[in-house]
């Protein structure tokens, strides 16, 4: 982490505030604090500097890039030696900036591009995020976390203290008949899990039962209205042979093959700007490093892949299995995808868990056999999940 974003009085101004929400991160995870430029022995507070082209350069013009690339490559080791799994720089900072940059102006114009030490720790594959993220995803009482569960996984639901309950009959757009097929139930609560405000919805709807995209996303568009930014989503799958293996799985990106897409057709929706939405990290790479380091501080077994979304409900041939595989997936089940993309519209923070039962392609599979499949996987995954939810 940015040492300034802990309260280190290591940037140029002297005057680093730091970020509350990063300090809780710091104070519960094994962080380390680094500074790029107290590491090469810069003067602190030290003069403005930003990027110009590929250097680091003072106001007046003295080129420090030296400098920059030898407290950077300090840090490089320690962050390297620690093993750590994320990093939370300072946004725009000539050292840590991510994505962005101060663009030499010195006007707070910004371009895109990353600080010295960013640049270090992308070619490293480390998840670089900066404290806007982080804040972004901290729940709150205004912002509870929404959690949407699926098939054997509602048990979670138990764990909440509640405050309220709501029926999905009294959700805009839920449809009026749908009643929860087995390992669902049709009621959200309201209330808090360890202390982090929460909205639990334990069960969904799907588009083989014949429901439109618009009315699948209905819970989606309701935590919205309610106020939450960030939404796990927890489906069962099928684990595709070869690609993954069955158990507890991380969703880095899906392919929607369910030929709908709740932002096509009517306006009604939506309340929204566009319908032209970017769908590039749509699976939060900030939650699923923190999903990630939960994980392997807990021992629990989590594998990650991208999943895609069929309609269903057949189960898929070894045709579909075999195009499936070669097409990088690593999980198919049939739901998830239209809610990702209506949350992600909806500017949420999305973690997509999920639990595969079964081999996809597995010709005893049955929704009985997926349902006690999950149930021996409950207890990992409300660790998991729990363990997410204590560092937001
Ligand atoms: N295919 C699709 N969806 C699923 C599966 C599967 O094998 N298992 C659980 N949900």
């Amino acid at each position: 982490m940015s040492a300034c974003l802990l309260g280190e009085g290591c940037r140029y101004d002297g005057g680093s505030r730091p970020s509350a929400a990063v300090c809780r991160l710091a104070g519960r995870t094994n962080a380390h604090p680094l500074c790029p430029e107290a590491a090469a022995g810069l003067k602190i507070p030290r003069p403005p500097a930003e990027r110009v082209g590929g250097r680091v350069l003072l106001r007046d013009g003295t080129d420090v890039t030296d400098a920059f690339v030898s407290g950077a490559q300090a840090c490089l080791d320690v962050a390297r030696a620690s093993g750590a799994p994320l990093a939370v720089l300072k946004a725009r900072s000539p050292s840590c900036g991510v994505g962005l940059v101060y663009d030499g102006t010195y006007s707070g114009g910004l371009t895109r591009g990353n600080g010295v030490f960013a640049e270090l720790l992308e070619e490293e594959g480390v998840c670089m995020v900066t404290e806007e993220v982080v804040e972004s995803c901290r729940p709150s009482v205004e912002h509870p976390v929404a959690v949407v569960l699926g098939t054997g996984l509602g048990h979670l639901h138990s764990l909440v203290h509640s405050v309220r309950r709501i029926d999905y009959h009294d959700i805009d757009g839920f449809p009026e008949g749908a009643r929860p097929i087995p390992g669902h139930s049709f009621e959200a609560t309201v209330g808090t899990v360890d202390d982090v405000p929460v909205v639990v919805y334990p069960g969904r709807i799907h588009l083989y039962q014949g429901y439109s995209a618009l009315e699948v996303t209905a819970l989606v568009r309701h935590a919205h209205r309610l106020g939450c930014r960030d939404i796990v989503f927890a489906c069962a799958t099928g684990a595709i042979p070869g690609n993954a293996h069955k158990g507890l799985g991380i969703l880095t990106d899906h392919i929607n093959l369910t030929g709908a897409n709740p932002l096509a057709g009517s306006s009604e929706l939506r309340g929204l700007e566009t319908p032209f939405v970017g769908m590039t990290d749509a699976y939060s790479p900030y939650l699923r490093a923190i999903a990630r380091g939960v994980a392997d501080d807990l021992g629990i077994a989590v594998e990650e892949g991208v999943y895609a979304g069929l309609l269903g409900p057949s189960f898929e041939t070894p045709a579909e299995v075999r195009m499936l595989r070669g097409m990088g997936v690593s999980y198919v089940g049939m739901s998830t995808v239209c809610e990702v993309i209506a949350a992600r519209a909806l500017g949420m923070n999305v973690l997509g868990l999920t639990l595969a039962a079964n081999y996809a392609g597995d010709g005893l599979v049955t929704h009985q056999s997926v349902v006690e499949e999950a149930q021996l996987h409950a207890q990992d995954f409300e660790s998991l999940v729990r363990g997410v939810l204590r560092l937001l």
